[in-house]
């Protein structure tokens, strides 16, 4: 029988480690888990776009709470990705007024086009499909988020190909600090 070995323990890079030091001088003292959100998407940019349960227990450890207490948040946000996923995820809006504006096409249209079902990840490992509730910008019906940032007006396949072909040309930069990556429609965290 072949020898086991245990699973190496996740660790963050020092650059993680400082950027997490200085998000937790934010909040009081005895307040640092109101920082989970923010660690865990520095989490997840640190660890390949997703959180295992060894990187989630890695962030119930540097905070000091419960390994349960990050469970909850990371399965009730759809941002959080449970499972290993390609180098763009790509949030499909299919509430009522996309899906008035053509997200069942939409999604059908990028199927096609990546090879990718909805929930899974393009054979070339490019692009990953996942459908989620209203994004919030109904009035620019119908939009795909990807990271920060969010394509609109997706209603033909011309608008959809230029999307793809931006995300193909994209490189991901290190973690910036969480305060440079919020901004809409901003490529910042490229
Ligand atoms: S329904 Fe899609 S953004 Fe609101």
């Amino acid at each position: 029988m072949e020898p086991t070995t245990a699973p190496t323990k996740p660790t963050f890079s020092p650059a993680a480690q400082a950027e997490i030091k200085r998000l937790l001088t934010h909040y009081p003292e005895d307040r640092s888990k109101s920082a989970l959100l923010p660690i865990l998407h520095i989490a997840q940019a640190e660890f390949g776009g997703w959180v295992s349960p060894e990187v989630q227990d890695l962030v119930a450890e540097t905070l000091g709470i419960k390994p349960i207490e990050v469970y909850e948040v990371s399965s009730f946000y759809t941002q959080y990705n449970l499972k290993p996923v390609g180098k763009h995820v790509l949030e499909i809006c299919r509430t009522g007024p996309c899906m008035l504006r053509g997200s069942d096409e939409l999604t059908a249209h990028l199927e096609r086009i990546t090879g990718a079902k909805v929930g899974g990840t393009s054979p070339d490992g490019t692009f990953t499909l996942k459908e989620v509730e209203c994004l919030a910008a109904c009035g620019f019906a119908p939009i795909v988020q990807v990271r920060e940032k969010y394509y609109e007006q997706l209603d033909t396949p011309e608008a959809v190909d230029a999307m793809l072909s931006e995300l193909k040309s994209l490189v991901h930069r290190p973690i910036l600090p969480w305060e440079e990556t919020g901004l809409p429609n901003s490529l910042k965290n490229y």
